[in-house]
């Protein structure tokens, strides 16, 4: 493509103009970065806020890919849909290799064999790729998210939703998820525990932006599903969705598998990879062109020394 391959990355922060990356840089590698340097890439700002604060003090103009607006426009710039639809598809795969059972119906010499039940909860970017995965191999898909409005996203793809009347603003005005009172929480689980205790595969992908995510699959819930049934939680990672999950570990509590798998994306490198690169770019390339572009200017995390975006 053009590019020089260099081993010696010190020297690479240390004179790059500008910078494009995955994930946060380290405290040594931000202090290498020259003043009015430009650093593009996930930075986890909500939780990463001493790097932040070392960026802002060199007079480095950083950009957060997470706060990309998620409006039309963006849409070919947004690595957290990119990334969370791998995320998705690739749970669905996890789970189907856990479980012992087929997804699809099947009618067999040696019997009938009902499709497996499959949970998602979290209907976002991840839980419909994972919906529309587990429909392709077959399943018999249900969803429940708190936003009642994918309702017709989750129906779309073939799977029922799981509703629950919870009379209170459940989203923010940016289409995000806003966390709910104690009492619509008590309502929300009642009517989960008896989705969850007939599901065979549960996948949770659950967040609330700059929140820990919220934690919906309780141990009495668990305790109530069969043997042999599998919980894949890709929340494990921010704190997890489900009890007992850890982050990368396999954890089996009342006979079912509990998998907190992380970094999932990069399991499938070639095409995450892919996806991320455009996304980069094409962000690169709008900044380049008007840097007073509201994406721009939402995803600018510090700018000029001791400017911090609130
Ligand atoms: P996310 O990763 O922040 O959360 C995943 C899902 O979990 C969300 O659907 C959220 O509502 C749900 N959730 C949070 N708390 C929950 C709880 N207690 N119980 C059940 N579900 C819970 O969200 P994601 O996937 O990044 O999408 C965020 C929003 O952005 C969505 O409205 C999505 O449709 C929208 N979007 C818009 C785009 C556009 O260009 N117009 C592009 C991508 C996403």
């Amino acid at each position: 493509a053009g590019a020089t391959v260099v081993s010696d990355t010190k020297a690479l922060w240390s004179s790059a103009d500008i910078l494009l990356k995955i994930n946060p840089p380290t405290e040594a590698e931000a202090n290498l970065l020259k003043r009015n340097a430009i650093l593009i890439g996930l930075l986890n700002p909500f939780v990463n806020q001493d790097i932040i604060g070392k960026l802002s003090e060199k007079g480095v103009t950083a950009f957060a890919l997470e706060l990309i607006p998620r409006i039309s426009r963006a849409q070919s710039m947004d690595v957290l849909s990119s990334q969370a639809s791998i995320a998705g598809y690739k749970a669905v795969l996890i789970a189907a290799m856990a479980s012992g059972k087929y997804f699809p119906m099947l009618t067999t010499a040696a019997g009938t064999i009902p499709p497996a039940k499959v949970l998602i909860i979290g209907a976002g970017v991840a839980g419909l790729q994972a919906i529309a995965t587990a429909r392709r191999l077959g399943a018999v898909v249900e969803a429940y998210d708190v936003r009642a409005e994918v309702r017709e996203q989750v129906q779309s793809l073939g799977a029922k939703y799981v509703s629950v009347d919870i009379q209170e603003e459940t989203a923010t005005q940016e289409g995000y998820a806003k966390e709910v009172s104690k009492a619509a929480q008590e309502k929300i689980q009642q009517t989960l525990t008896e989705h969850v205790k007939k599901s065979d595969i549960v996948i949770t992908t659950a967040q609330v932006p700059g929140k820990k995510a919220p934690r919906i699959i309780t141990e009495n819930m668990i305790a109530q599903m069969s043997a042999g049934s599998v919980i894949v939680d890709l929340a494990a990672e921010q704190g997890g969705n489900c009890a007992y999950s850890q982050p990368a570990k396999t954890v089996i509590q009342h006979g079912v598998t509990i998998l907190g798998p992380v970094n999932v994306p990069a399991s499938m490198p070639i095409h995450a990879s892919q996806m991320y690169a455009k996304n980069i770019s094409t962000f690169l390339k709008a900044l380049l062109e008007n840097g007073k572009d509201e994406i721009i200017q939402q995803s600018c995390v510090t700018r000029k020394k001791g400017e911090v975006n609130p």
